[in-house]
């Protein structure tokens, strides 16, 4: 079942009198329960392709049917509940908030989401997070800090993950671990996922790697 289809798709950013075209008709289909890895070089457009797909930013042309519906047809209230229910955001920076502990941090996602509280132990259980819901963000590790983005990103049960170099700041042991959460979430759970990275070695954990290069697709390819 296909979840996200792209055709043709670009986007521009301008500044002062310039255009520049950041996305060059970029055209791929997403089916459920893929593991999708986005890499290339730094500036080639992987952090915007994310952000277009998942309604953080507008497309300038072309069309993204996301969940069979065009995106930019959405109403602002049908898109925040796509973006509170049915997907989940990971970013390289943690982007927790301070003054809120790790149990609250998830909550808000869930508060935010109208769901039950009830998932929120869960989560923070599959990230092995549970015996540090007391603690505030300045008080964990980079890694520790990721776990607690990634069970605030599934907390309300998304369909989708998208993830910008979740693994970025960790060291490989980190890394690896926080790895090993999306291979679940993924294998076990059925949930499709689209990360971003740079790191080669985690290609592994992926059902597929699209790279880019210039804001164009230069391979897609299935690995099994
Ligand atoms: N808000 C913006 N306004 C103008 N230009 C932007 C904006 N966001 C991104 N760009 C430009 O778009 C291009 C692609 O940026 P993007 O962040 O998608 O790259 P990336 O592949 O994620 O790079 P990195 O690996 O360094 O994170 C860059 O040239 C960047 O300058
Ligand atoms: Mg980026």
């Amino acid at each position: 079942m296909i979840i996200i289809k792209a055709d043709k798709i670009t986007k521009t950013y301008s500044i002062k009198k310039n255009i520049n075209i950041i996305l060059k008709n970029i055209t791929f289909s997403i089916k459920k329960n893929e593991f999708v890895f986005v890499v290339g070089p730094s500036g080639s457009g992987k952090s915007t392709l994310l952000y277009v797909l998942s309604g953080i930013e507008d497309y300038s042309s072309g069309s993204i049917l996301l969940f069979d519906k065009e995106l930019n047809t959405y109403s602002d209230k049908e898109m925040s509940i796509i973006r509170q229910k049915k997907i989940g955001f990971v970013f390289q920076s943690y982007n927790l908030i301070p003054n809120l502990n790790v149990y609250d941090n998830v909550k808000l996602a869930v508060i935010l989401g109208n769901n039950k509280l009830d998932n929120i132990n869960k989560c923070l259980e599959q990230v092995k997070m549970l015996e540090y819901k007391d603690y505030y963000p300045n008080q964990l590790s980079g890694g520790m800090q990721q776990r607690v983005a990634i069970a605030r990103a599934l907390v309300n049960d998304p369909e989708i993950i998208f993830a910008d170099e979740p693994t970025g700041n960790l060291d490989n042991k980190n890394g690896i671990e926080v790895m090993e959460i999306f291979k679940d979430l993924n294998k076990k759970l059925g949930k499709t996922i689209i990360m971003v990275t740079h790191n080669v070695d985690l290609i592994k954990f992926g059902t597929r790697v699209i790279e880019l290069f210039d804001g164009k697709i230069l391979s897609d390819e299935k690995l099994y």
